[in-house]
This record gives C-alpha cells, sequence and structure tokens, in this order.
C-alpha cells in the first residue's frame, strides 16, 4: 500500500499540554528548552484513509517539536535540519511523499530546498488550502447575504505563497481587492503582476489595520505569531476567512462581534472512517487542506513535488480541487474559535450583520492604485 507522511508541530502551549498533560505542572522556560532539544518523532500512524475510487493508503504524522515562534527565531539552519530529518525519518518508514504542515512549509522557501534534499517528493498542501481558502470565504459570502461582485475584498499576508495565490483567484471575483502583509516592495511588485489580470481594481497597503477596515471580506495567511484582526476594525457584517495557523484573528471578535462572520478556511470533511489514531482538536474524519492534499496525492499516486515554493501554479489548484472531489474530499462544517458554528449561530450572524449595515454610515469608495 503506498504510504504518506506529514510533519506537524505544536501551534501553541495549549496544544503541547493537551498531547502532553505531564507538561501542565513545567514552567513555559523549561517546556521551551525540552523542545529545542527534541528530535523528531512519530506521533502516530494514519490508517485507513480510503478514497471514493476505492483508492486506499495509510501514513505517519511525524512531528516537529517547535512552536512557530521557535521555527522563526532559531537559527534558520537548525530549523531546516530538524525538518530534513523529519523528512529522512518518512523515507525510512516507506513513505512514498511527504507533506511540510504549518510553518515548516514557511520557513525558509516553501519547501524547495526541502525537495531538493528529500529522496522522496515533498508538497506543502498549499495549492489544497489555496482551493479551499477561496472556497470557505466565497461560502461566507453567501451566508451573510454579501454581493461579492461588488464587495472590496482584502488578503491579509498577500505575498506570501498561499495569500498571492488567493488574492490572484478572488481578484477576479470581487469588485476591489487590497493585499497586505509588512514588505512594501512585495506588495507593490504583486499588485503590478496580478493588476492586469484581475477584473478587480487592486490596491496595496502595509497598513494592515486600515485595510480590513476597509473591506466586506477578509482571508487572512500570514505567519504572524499574534492576533492581527481585531474587532474594532472589522466592517459591520464582514466575513473573514482563517488560513493562518496559529490564528491571527483575535479571540475577542467571537464575543465582541456577533455581527461578523468569521471561518477557519481549511477544514476538509475527508471521505470513509479514516483513523488519525491522534487528536487535532478537529472533528471525526475532518484534516487540514494541507495534509488532505499529501493523500490524495497519495491516493492519486501522483508522487512528485507538487505545492512547492512561493509562486503557486493557479493550474494545480484547479487540478487538486479536481482530483479532491474524485476521492470524495469536501468543505467541512464551518467552525471558528476551536467551535463548530451551527446553522442557527449563521442565521443569528446574519441577522446582526443587517442591523449593523442599516445602522452603519456610508462608506467611501476607495479607488485602485497604490498606498502605503
Ligand atoms: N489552514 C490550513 O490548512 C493551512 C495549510 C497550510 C498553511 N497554513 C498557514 O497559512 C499561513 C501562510 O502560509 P504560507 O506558506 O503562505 O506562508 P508564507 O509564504 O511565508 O507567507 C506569509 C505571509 O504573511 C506575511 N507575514 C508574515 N509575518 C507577518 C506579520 N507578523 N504580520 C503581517 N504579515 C505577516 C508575509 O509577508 P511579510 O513578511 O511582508 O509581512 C507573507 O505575505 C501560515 O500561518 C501557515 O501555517 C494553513
Amino acid at each position: 500500500m503506498r504510504k504518506f507522511g506529514f510533519l506537524v508541530h505544536p501551534l501553541s502551549l495549549e496544544d503541547i499540554k493537551r498531547y502532553e498533560p505531564g507538561a501542565a505542572d513545567k514552567g513555559v522556560p523549561l517546556i521551551r528548552k525540552i523542545l529545542e532539544w527534541m528530535p523528531p518523532y512519530k506521533v502516530s500512524k494514519v490508517e485507513n484513509v480510503v478514497g471514493k475510487t476505492g483508492e486506499q493508503v495509510e501514513g505517519y504524522f511525524i512531528g516537529i517539536g517547535l512552536l512557530p515562534d521557535q521555527m522563526l527565531e532559531l537559527p534558520r539552519d537548525s530549523v531546516m535540519e530538524r525538518i530534513l530529518r523529519g523528512v529522512d525519518m518518512a523515507n525510512e518508514w516507506g513513505c512514498d511523499i511527504v507533506g511540510l504542515g504549518g510553518f515548516t512549509a514557511v520557513i525558509g522557501d516553501g519547501g524547495i530546498t526541502v525537495a531538493e534534499h528529500s529522496r522522496i517528493p515533498v508538497t506543502t498542501g498549499n495549492s489544497y488550502t489555496i482551493a479551499a481558502g477561496v472556497q470557505s470565504l466565497l461560502r461566507g459570502a453567501r451566508e451573510m447575504e454579501i454581493d461579492v461582485r461588488s464587495a472590496s475584498a482584502t488578503v491579509v499576508g498577500a505575498t506570501g505563497s498561499i495569500g498571492s495565490a488567493c488574492a490572484q483567484i478572488l481578484g477576479n471575483y470581487v469588485a476591489r481587492l487590497k493585499l497586505t502583509a509588512r514588505n512594501a516592495t512585495r506588495l507593490k511588485n504583486l499588485a503590478r503582476a496580478i493588476g492586469p489580470h484581475v477584473s478587480a481594481a487592486v490596491d496595496w497597503t502595509t497598513d494592515i489595520t486600515a485595510a480590513v477596515r476597509s473591506s466586506d471580506l477578509v482571508l487572512t495567511a500570514t505567519a504572524a505569531t499574534s492576533s492581527l484582526i481585531l474587532p474594532e476594525d472589522l466592517r459591520p457584517g464582514a466575513v473573514v476567512c482563517e488560513l493562518s495557523l496559529p490564528h491571527d484573528v483575535s479571540r475577542r471578535v467571537a464575543t465582541e462581534r456577533p455581527d461578523v462572520l468569521v471561518t477557519e478556511g481549511g477544514n476538509i470533511l475527508m471521505p470513509g472512517e479514516v483513523r488519525f489514531n491522534f487528536d487535532f482538536g478537529l472533528p471525526k474524519n475532518v484534516a487540514l487542506a494541507c495534509v488532505s492534499e499529501t493523500m490524495i496525492l497519495a491516493l492519486e499516486n501522483r508522487l512528485e513535488n507538487y505545492s512547492v515554493g512561493r509562486g503557486i501554479n493557479l493550474e494545480k489548484v484547479l487540478e487538486i480541487e479536481r482530483l479532491a472531489e474524485k476521492q470524495g474530499f469536501r468543505l467541512a462544517g464551518m467552525r471558528a474559535f476551536d467551535k463548530a458554528i451551527t446553522d442557527e449561530q449563521i442565521a443569528q450572524t446574519r441577522a446582526y450583520a443587517r442591523s449593523a449595515r442599516a445602522a452603519a454610515p456610508p462608506q467611501p469608495m476607495s479607488a485602485g492604485g497604490a498606498s502605503q
């Protein structure tokens, strides 16, 4: 049977305490030090991944025991060494392809260096994450009665691997598209590159707050390790689709903005009854899109470097969407802030949004073009 490997890492100290209850009584500096020393390890064996075509694969989750901020702050070589060791372990255990989860795909060059050193094909899973993120945002807009064709959208983390492709796709759905992140040069170059190829008026800014304030639809895909999207900055009745892991939407939005719909963008409902043998904190048979992409490629016997590098090929986004459908993978029900969103909650948010929009002063129309 074909096998896949997938690298995972804790997103927060809470994650570590959930996986390893013994950590609860240890101080944070000690936990962080232990993580720095910890070599890659087998987290679990994933069994019974059966696609709609009847193909079956199995795999391993391989833990890289570093928190997101440690991945960013520790010397790049030592983090990369650990990622490469994890990829080697996948190879030693007979895996035919390996996926890079979370910040193991963010560090460095979006998987290019890892793919160069790996003896098995590599994917970041970003193509399916992009497809799922756009689908989730559009589903949220439908639920919240937003006319996408006349809407303003912002992509936060727009110059990233995921953000730049989401921006290109959304640019043909919405009226105005704002690109935002920290680096002005990269934003300017991206706006120049995609502007002529999309129907939306494209604008960029390093002022994330201003971008969010001007948008009906917000998609986040950043490598930030703290909250960027705050309740006071969101438009009445806005929709936020969050791909960033760790999350960059403040948990205060849940309690302070009943008129705003936040939805995690990358959750996929798998076919059949998979056994992850590990608790990701997601419902049964639900996996992140990046893990799903790795499994779909294994099911399809597409054993090749798939989503690597910062410039994701939009053809691959369309292709993986097709392959996902063929194998019975689809968007899972909406979730936010670690909980499922019920139909009643969506109806309630919609009602709050109608009132909030009606009470809000008219928004000035923003013209396209560069800004800072
Ligand atoms: N939900 C899922 O299934 C799934 C799957 C894969 C990845 N992800 C997550 O998606 C996110 C993006 O991944 P990626 O591979 O696209 O990363 P990437 O290529 O490194 O891009 C990161 C983007 O975020 C911006 N950024 C970084 N730090 C920031 C900060 N502090 N404030 C504002 N912007 C910041 C970067 O631009 P500047 O440096 O110019 O700011 C860049 O635009 C990560 O959180 C990753 O874990 C989720």
